[in-house]
């Protein structure tokens, strides 16, 4: 059984009813990292939020359904969610100050929820808070557990942050842009960590980014969001090899060259429509290079294109003359 599973979910915003997530449909299965990359503005952090049940005041949940271990979690309403969150779940920000307390000591924090959540006397979290500061690779650990946030770097904080996740034991970590405010090394051992904790934890992921090259890094599977819909979903080795939605091949593109001399960071011409100006039909449809009339009558819905890759749109590559073989 997939341990999350997203049915057709819809999110609105105010009282316009503005959709920013619909027909979402995806899964994680256990022990599996989901990437889900798309420009700033598509709908990834209101995903992640949905998930946990921490939609900001203005945003509700307006159809479809998301279930934990099988159990539809919007309708079994809040004290479920609380549960799962307290036990299953667990999120990593893009800027960890906003999640510690900045009054409090960092070790402290993660002995909070080890005592809270894991039932530990305090002489125990101290030990295990240690052990955890250790694990995620904080030098000094026992001196570094009296720092108070400010005091550590934003790859310090990050990894106390991932330190606490740890803490509850959650089997799905959601990581919402964790390295992106980092330079590139820290990113890169942050992220050497993580895939180092996912193999000895088994825990899934949730790795959300807009930076292909984190998804190449980390991601089995991906799901690549555009302006609150799925557009293309695959296994992450055939989203490089073979994306059929034009969408990602436009992602694709646009990733910086590496090597040779240093090209100007390519985008995609124009910008993810506001909430209030998506067009009526596919979303995509004003950026595209693909784009026929058709495009502009309905959202096309995602449908598979092979076993376990789908893509949302009426003439995908690879879809009527399959150059990309079976
Ligand atoms: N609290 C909010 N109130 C109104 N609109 C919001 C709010 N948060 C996000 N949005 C809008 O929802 C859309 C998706 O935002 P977000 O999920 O933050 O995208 P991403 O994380 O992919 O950059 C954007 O159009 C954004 O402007
Ligand atoms: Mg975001």
């Amino acid at each position: 059984m997939a341990t999350l599973e997203i049915d057709a979910l819809e999110v609105r915003i105010g009282a316009a009813g503005l959709k920013v997530l619909e027909d979402v449909t995806l899964r994680v299965e256990p022990g599996e990292v989901l990437g889900i990359v798309g420009e700033s503005g598509s709908g990834k952090s209101m995903l992640a939020l949905a998930i946990m049940e921490l939609l900001p005041g203005v945003a509700r949940y307006a159809g479809g359904t998301l279930r934990w271990d099988g159990e539809d979690m919007i309708a079994a309403g809040p004290d479920a969610w609380r549960k799962r969150r307290g036990r299953d779940l667990a999120m990593i920000f893009q800027e960890p100050m906003t999640a510690l307390n900045p009054v409090h000591r960092v070790g402290r924090q993660v002995e909070e929820v080890l005592v809270r959540r894991r039932g530990m006397s305090r002489d125990a979290a101290r030990r295990e808070a240690q052990a955890l500061f250790q694990r995620v690779e904080i030098p000094r650990a026992a001196a570094m557990l009296d720092a108070y946030p400010h005091e550590m770097s934003g790859g310090m904080r990050q990894r106390v942050m991932i330190a606490m996740a740890l803490a509850t034991h959650a089997r799905l970590l959601i990581a919402d842009e964790p390295t992106t405010a980092l330079d590139v090394t820290v990113q890169s051992q942050i992220l050497g960590l993580l895939r180092d904790l996912r193999r000895d934890t088994g825990m899934s992921m949730l790795f959300i980014t807009h930076d292909l090259g984190v998804i190449a890094e980390m991601a089995d599977r991906v799901a690549v969001l555009y302006a609150g819909r799925v557009a293309e979903t695959a296994p992450v080795r055939e989203i490089f090899d073979s994306a059929r939605h034009p969408y990602t091949r436009a992602l694709l593109s646009a990733i910086p060259k590496t090597s040779g001399p240093r090209e100007r960071l390519a985008s995609i011409p124009g910008s993810v429509p506001a909430l209030d100006a998506f067009p009526t039909g596919c979303r995509f449809a004003p950026r595209c290079a693909m784009r026929r009339d058709a495009c502009d009558a309905r959202a096309p819905r995602l449908r598979d294109a092979t076993a376990g890759h789908a893509v949302a749109c009426i003439e995908p590559f690879g879809y009527v003359s399959d150059e990309d073989g079976p």
